[in-house]
């Protein structure tokens, strides 16, 4: 039985791999829709995937989301010298426990690692905006950010995420009218993964993606084929690690 479910993942993560034009996608069996127990096997296989590709005096960006936080939850000791954890952007409507800055801070305690955070009021005036992405201090961090050797980060369905974060009632109709179904860094993406909708806030742009080595995105559920689908038609990442059934479903899209 074991040996069927191996085999049976290894297929799927090469399709994947195949249809998504990936250098690297790992299938966990089962579906984390279902169980939770599936969804911190993603955090665990996305930790020995970061135990492999981490080196010396690396800088690690983390987004939020209940995945990430389970990735947190299984991390231990990098064993490397000086790696720095930075959330990749400011504040994007998350209550506390889903938070880029509680995941990172968690995450580079049981890696043994440095954490710098990112306070950045949210939501925030257009004025405060402007004025506050020229502190000293935030500068300082947001070019942390923009530097990282690595990024982890969570990918959600469009409405799910709209919908937890509270947005307003304007920008939620905004979203639906232009079929938004996923959601990665703040950016909401159509089908065709066209950019719908953005976040204002400090931190990683979709245009500084493309000069990182190792952007790992961690998502699974069958409900987030379609959203993850819909952010690899444009996102820059080149890992995925997913379960059996969000791959299954994706296959079939
Ligand atoms: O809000 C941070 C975030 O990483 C989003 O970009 C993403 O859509 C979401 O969290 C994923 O959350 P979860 O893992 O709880 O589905």
């Amino acid at each position: 039985q074991l040996m069927r479910e191996i085999s049976g993942v290894k297929v799927l993560e090469h399709q994947v791999k195949e249809k998504l034009q990936l250098d690297k996608v790992i299938v966990v069996p089962g579906n984390s829709d279902k169980e939770r127990r599936v969804k911190q096997e993603l955090g665990k296989a996305c930790v020995s995937y970061l135990k492999d590709v981490i080196k010396d005096h690396m800088t690690i960006a983390v987004t939020g989301g209940s995945t990430m936080s389970l990735v947190a939850e299984s991390m231990t000791p990098l064993n490397k010298k000086d790696c720095l954890f930075v959330p990749s952007r400011g504040g994007l409507g998350e209550q506390v426990e889903n938070q880029a800055n509680t995941i990172c801070a968690q995450m580079a305690k049981r890696a043994q690692g440095e954490y710098r955070l990112l306070y950045v009021p949210d939501p925030i005036s257009e004025k405060a905006y402007q004025s506050i992405i020229e502190e000293p201090a935030v500068k300082e961090i947001s070019n942390e950010i923009q530097n990282a050797d690595i990024v982890l980060h969570g990918i959600g369905d469009a409405i799910t995420m709209a919908n937890r974060r509270k947005t307003p009632k304007s920008q939620l109709e905004k979203i639906k009218e232009a079929d938004g179904a996923g959601e990665a860094f703040g950016y909401y993406f159509d089908k065709s993964g066209n950019i719908v909708h953005k976040v204002r806030t400090v931190g990683l742009q979709m245009e500084d993606l493309q000069k990182i080595n190792q952007v790992i995105a961690v998502a699974g559920g069958t409900s987030k084929a379609d959203a993850i689908e819909s952010y690899f038609k444009q996102g820059q990442s080149n890992v995925l690690i997913t379960d059996e059934a969000a791959a299954e479903k994706l296959l079939k899209g």
